[in-house]
């Protein structure tokens, strides 16, 4: 397994596994939580969810999918912007606790920016981190403009991470938001990094996978991998894509596909507003 540090110094995963549409179905559920369970089995030890993610439905499969094995996880859930108020978001994680059959939870995002002050939901953060509810927490779907406002208030350069949209589709991030957070030694989780199964066609991903014998997720997991302070969170269902998805992390890209790619997949020349899904 490859690692990133988080600004504390603590290594965690750079290959995970996301959770989104998982718990939506009562039928598929099991099938869920064993692809999860064959993804730690694999060393994909962080696992990604959310309280939105079918309703909590998706925390509860992530919960039976670590039922005895809690220790191996670092654990990342995320708090509806509604909920985000000091108040609000110590109640929210207590029930996303519940449903994930756990005391704690290892990062704790903001899931989006939303009405309420950000101050307010900083005050809720350190009150369940101060509680040992939350051992860290961080923001999702920051533009460079938010993260500065964030860290311009006490405590706010505490934060852990920004999950953004990147993939080499949505580039945006290269041109200001990467480089503000590596500045800051601040990892940047990458979501959809396979643009939710969409990428998987494109012609020059098939010809730079046919080249390394490996499969075009493999080789969209490795670039968005290429670079230190990137962690990658592609949901897996299946048992099959998450062995696949270990895969990207013994491909290395030569400086030839990089380029191969850059002509498919342009980089930014601009700042753009930030992607989201
Ligand atoms: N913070 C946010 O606002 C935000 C937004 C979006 C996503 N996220 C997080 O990021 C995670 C990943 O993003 P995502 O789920 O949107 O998209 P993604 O990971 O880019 O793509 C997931 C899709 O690709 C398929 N897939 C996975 N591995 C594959 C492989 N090796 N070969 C072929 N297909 C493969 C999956 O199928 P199966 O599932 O059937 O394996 C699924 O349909 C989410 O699950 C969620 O945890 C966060």
């Amino acid at each position: 397994m490859r690692y990133v540090s988080l600004t504390g110094g603590e290594r965690v995963p750079a290959l995970g596994l996301g959770t989104w549409h998982m718990g939506e179905r009562a039928q598929a559920r099991g099938a869920e939580a064993a692809a999860l369970r064959r993804g730690l089995d694999l060393g994909l030890e962080l696992i990604d969810t959310a309280e939105m993610y079918g309703e909590g439905g998706a925390e509860e499969v992530v919960g039976e999918a670590m039922a005895g094995r809690r220790d191996e996880v670092f654990l990342v859930s995320k708090v509806y912007p509604h909920n985000a108020s000091a108040a609000g978001a110590v109640a929210a994680c207590e029930r996303s606790l519940a449903r994930l059959a756990t005391d704690r939870i290892d990062l704790y995002l903001l899931h989006w920016r939303g009405g309420v002050p950000l101050a307010e939901t900083l005050e809720g953060f350190e009150r369940l981190r101060a509680a040992g509810k939350i051992r860290h927490w961080g923001v999702s779907n920051f533009d460079v403009s938010d993260m500065e406002e964030l860290v311009g208030l006490a405590g706010g350069s505490g934060a852990a991470t920004d999950q953004v949209l990147y993939n080499l589709t949505r580039r945006g991030i290269e041109y200001d938001l990467l480089p503000w957070c590596r500045e800051r030694n601040l990892p940047v989780m990458a979501y959809s990094p396979i643009e939710q199964g969409r990428l998987l066609s494109r012609p020059e991903l098939k010809r730079v996978a046919a080249l390394h014998g490996a499969t075009p997720a493999q080789v969209a997991l490795a670039w968005a991998l290429r670079q230190d302070g990137v962690i990658a969170i592609p949901r897996a269902a299946t048992p099959a894509h998450a062995r696949e998805n270990r895969g990207a992390l013994d491909l290395r890209l030569a400086e030839q596909d990089l380029a191969a790619l850059d002509r498919a997949f342009p980089p930014p020349t601009a700042a753009r507003p930030l992607e989201v899904l």
